[in-house]
């Protein structure tokens, strides 16, 4: 648990000279407020170093994808060559500003080197998909969420892909990579990434489907399902039937993992943000990409901000969507002790004495699902609330989060004599 006391510096920080804001709210702490993990992007280094991509990640993404930098003809272009600065530049820069890393991605048919796309012998590729995954893995051990192990291996019409390593081991691959990744990080979530799956009734879905059933039962460790979701214009009515289908496998997780929709309808992302945060595995969404300047899909503008850095309808139709409180879901609402429900009171009396508290807790509906949030974020929290220590300041210094970058508009605008207290709920309202 980190203490609140950065809160603090921050906050007198901002004081004195104002932040400006990259978007008004936090797509990702507003997700994470209903029972979600992350909403994230992707980059690398070149791009986080430029133009507003690491400030945006770090006040609207809760969890980064290596765009490039770690995808096999990057990060072991011969054999025996490993290239970890760049990977090595996006892991860091996500550990230092707390977020999670989803590995991108082990076994993939495609920005794969020829030494390896050659191989046609079993015995010697079986050697090299151990070697690079225990390589890879290896290095960031501890430091990844969840790793794409298997990326695109199905045709569209369900049959596997015919890659180097289909043809050569056929379906035991997918066997050899994911044991070998839960040995090399047991902690690590292991997913099967694809693209297309975005109905439910096309035969990659089915297939996707049904062979992942097939490969649990038959003891293959996969914990997850990855949809990439890159969307045409009108693809996104799909998604909610396809991300169930996926679902329905018994797969631990499920993910959007590559989002982007050309032209960016409000609604069709929308759709997709409302399609995961429905199903109960589904743990994350990844957005493919920060500003259409630097999207893989030129010209299409498939992304939440604009090229010129600025957020699009797309985001804020999100942001609207996810305070739209539908009510959180049921297994993120703890039945609060009674010292915690008189404490929860005397907290809500405090912040109503501010003449200029925030909109947002005079509606009764938005307020209770903060206090659910808060219960996410602050285990501890009933332990504070009780009615004898709730006014006392150095209890807050036990608060923590994680996501105490983007709270200082709301606390600017509360009284100084409530800013100790209204710094989590502050957290929560970006
Ligand atoms: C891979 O095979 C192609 C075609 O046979 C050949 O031209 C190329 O040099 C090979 N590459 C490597 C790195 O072995
Ligand atoms: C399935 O699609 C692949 C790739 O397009 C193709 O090579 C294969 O012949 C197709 N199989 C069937 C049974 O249609």
């Amino acid at each position: 648990m980190r203490p609140i006391l950065p809160f603090a510096l921050l906050a007198a920080t901002a004081l004195a000279t104002p932040t400006k804001r990259q978007a008004e709210a936090s797509i990702h702490t507003l997700f994470v407020a209903r029972g979600k993990q992350y909403l994230g992007t992707i980059s690398d280094q070149r791009l986080l170093l430029a133009d507003r991509n690491a400030a945006i990640i770090a006040r609207n993404f809760g969890q980064l994808t290596p765009e490039n930098s770690m995808k096999w003809e990057s990060i072991a272009p011969a054999d025996g060559v490993f290239n970890f600065d760049e990977p090595d530049f996006l892991v860091g820069f996500a550990e230092d500003n707390g977020i999670p890393v989803r590995g991108h991605t082990l076994v993939w048919h495609s920005q794969l080197p020829e030494w390896v796309a050659n191989i046609t012998d079993a015995a010697v590729l079986t050697e090299v998909i151990e070697t690079h995954i225990t390589e890879v893995m290896g290095r960031y051990k501890g430091k990844i969420l969840a790793w794409d192990v298997i990326n695109e291996m199905f045709n569209e019409n369900g049959t596997f892909r015919e890659s180097v390593f289909f043809n050569v081991l056929g379906e035991d691959f997918v066997s050899l990579a994911f044991k070998t990744a839960r040995a090399v990080d047991p902690a690590a979530k292991l997913f099967i990434n694809d693209f297309n799956l975005d109905s439910a009734d096309s035969p990659k879905t089915q297939a996707m489907a049904s062979n992942v059933k097939k490969w649990i039962a038959a003891g293959i460790p996969i914990d997850g399902i990855g949809s990439q979701t890159h969307l045409i214009k009108g693809l996104s009515a799909g998604v909610p039937g396809a991300l169930a289908a996926l679902a329905a496998t018994g797969v631990e997780q499920i993910a959007v993992t590559e989002l982007d929709i050309a032209e960016a309808s409000p609604e069709e992302y929308v759709t997709v943000v409302n399609a995961c945060l429905d199903i109960a595995s589904c743990v994350g969404v990844t957005v493919w990409g920060i500003s259409d300047k630097d999207s893989w899909r030129p010209g299409e503008d498939p992304l939440l901000f604009d090229a010129g850095f600025q957020p699009k309808p797309a985001y804020d139709a999100i942001v609207e969507a996810l305070l739209q409180l539908r009510g959180p879901p049921q297994d993120v609402r703890p039945s609060p002790a009674p010292e915690a429900a008189e404490g929860i009171q005397n907290l809500m009396a405090l912040m109503d004495s501010s003449p200029r508290r925030p909109s947002i807790l005079k509606e009764p509906e938005k307020a209770a699902t903060i206090w659910w949030a808060l219960y996410r974020y602050f285990p501890d929290l009933e332990g504070l609330l009780d009615s004898g220590s709730i006014n006392k300041p150095e209890n807050a210094m036990t608060l923590d989060t994680s996501i105490h970058g983007a709270f200082d508009e709301f606390y600017l605008g509360l009284e100084p004599s409530v800013r100790w207290i209204s710094a989590p709920e502050a957290v929560l309202y970006h």
